[in-house]
This record gives structure tokens, C-alpha cells and sequence, in this order.
């Protein structure tokens, strides 16, 4: 199968709290028959263990096979970044990548995105994506938001960067965990144009 036959999402993962949010992004952009580039942050693999019951594999070039088996997708479906991995196709403005969503966002990824420091692979990528003017979709949990989280939102929203926080609603009356994690992956796939069941709209 030829990359350039999928549609391709860049996903980084970051270390606010709500992993469970990417990881549920990633399988339901697979399940879409989605390519997913994926970068998951050091601070992200403390999340992913603290809040998860997932394992990540210790080397990189394992966790596409991983991901691929847990969500059962192709492993070609995945491709799995280091954050010095500077060669990368994510860090280059002729990347296939049209859409990059960090979720969830960390107020520190969030400051670096505002900034422009691209320090690491997942900072880069989100400036690429917004000098080459392709959709940044971010994910922020925190509460509250300071000022500097506030003005940093202002400005990438300003930007014309989607900020989609990771507060679920509460009108669909979610009776567990899973339903109020669908809500925002729900909402995300609606920015992203990929057709989904998993969060019903409002009159529905
Ligand atoms: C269990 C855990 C939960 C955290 N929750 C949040 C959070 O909700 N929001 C946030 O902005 N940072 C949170 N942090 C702190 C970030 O992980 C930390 O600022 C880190 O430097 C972010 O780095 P990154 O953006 O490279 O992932 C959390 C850290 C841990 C270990």
C-alpha cells in the first residue's frame, strides 16, 4: 500500500492529563482508514503510564506493531516519530500531512507553539504547520488557565489554530468514562471532516 494512497493526521501527544483522548483520536483516524504520524512526548509516556493501562513499548520502532494489534489496523497505517528525529517528514513544509492535532496539549507545548521555539520534533512539526498555513488543531487541559495559557490560546487562535479543549459536555448525560472521552474525540473528528458515530450532535 502506497502512503500517498491514505489520508495522513500528524498526532503528538503531549503531557497534560487526558492521554486516553489521543489514544482514542489515533484509533478512531485508523479505524478511517487514516495514516497517522505520531509523536508522543517523554512527559506524555509518564502521562500514558500514570493515567493507562497501556504498556508503550521502550522502542520507538515497536510501536506501530503495538498500536496497530491493540487498535487492529494495519501497521502501515502508522508511523511513529522520536522528537530529535529532525529528518522527519513532519518537520518539512512538503510534507503529506495537511492536518496536525496535539492532543491532549500541555500549557509548555502550548507556549513553545505560540513562540515558534520548534525545540523538539512535536514544536517543529505545529510551526510547519502554521507557516505552510495547514490546519493546527489543539487540545489543551489545564484549569485553571492563566493569563499566559489564555493570551498564548488568543494569539494561535487569532492564527486561525482551532483550540478544542478537552472539556466535555455533560448534555448527552455520559453515564461513564468512554462516553465523555467521545465527546471531544467526537468533536475533533468533526474538525477534521472524518465521519463519525461515536459522539452524537446536539438534536440528533
Ligand atoms: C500525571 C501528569 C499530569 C499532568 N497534567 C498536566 C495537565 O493537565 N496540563 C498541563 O499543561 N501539564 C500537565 N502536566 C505537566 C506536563 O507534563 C509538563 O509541563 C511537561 O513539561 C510538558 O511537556 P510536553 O509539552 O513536552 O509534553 C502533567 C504531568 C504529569 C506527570
Amino acid at each position: 500500500m502506497s502512503n500517498l494512497n491514505l489520508k495522513t493526521v500528524t498526532l503528538a501527544i503531549t503531557g497534560a492529563s487526558g492521554a486516553q483522548y489521543g489514544l482514542r483520536l489515533m484509533e478512531c483516524l485508523l479505524a478511517a482508514d487514516y495514516r497517522v504520524d505520531v509523536m508522543i512526548s517523554k512527559a506524555a509516556q509518564v502521562v500514558i503510564a500514570t493515567e493507562t493501562d497501556i504498556k508503550l513499548p521502550a522502542q520507538r520502532a515497536d510501536r506501530a506493531a503495538f498500536f496497530a494489534e491493540r487498535y487492529k489496523a494495519k501497521e502501515e497505517q502508522l508511523r511513529f516519530y522520536g522528537l530529535d528525529q529532525w529528518l522527519a517528514p513532519v518537520a518539512s513544509g512538503s510534507s503529506i500531512a495537511s492536518t496536525m492535532v496535539v492532543c491532549p496539549c500541555s500549557t509548555g507545548s502550548l507556549a513553545a507553539i505560540s513562540q515558534g521555539h520548534s525545540n523538539n520534533l512535536i514544536e517543529r512539526a505545529a510551526d510547519v504547520t502554521l507557516k505552510e498555513g495547514k490546519k493546527l488543531i489543539l487540545v489543551p487541559r489545564e484549569t485553571p488557565y492563566s493569563t499566559i495559557h489564555l493570551e498564548n490560546m488568543l494569539k494561535l487562535s487569532q492564527m486561525g489554530v482551532t483550540i478544542l479543549p478537552a472539556s466535555p459536555g455533560f448534555y448527552n448525560k455520559p453515564t461513564d468514562i468512554q462516553h465523555m472521552i467521545d465527546f471531544i474525540v467526537g468533536r475533533i473528528l468533526d474538525h477534521l471532516g472524518v465521519e463519525q458515530t461515536i459522539a452524537p450532535r446536539w438534536g440528533d
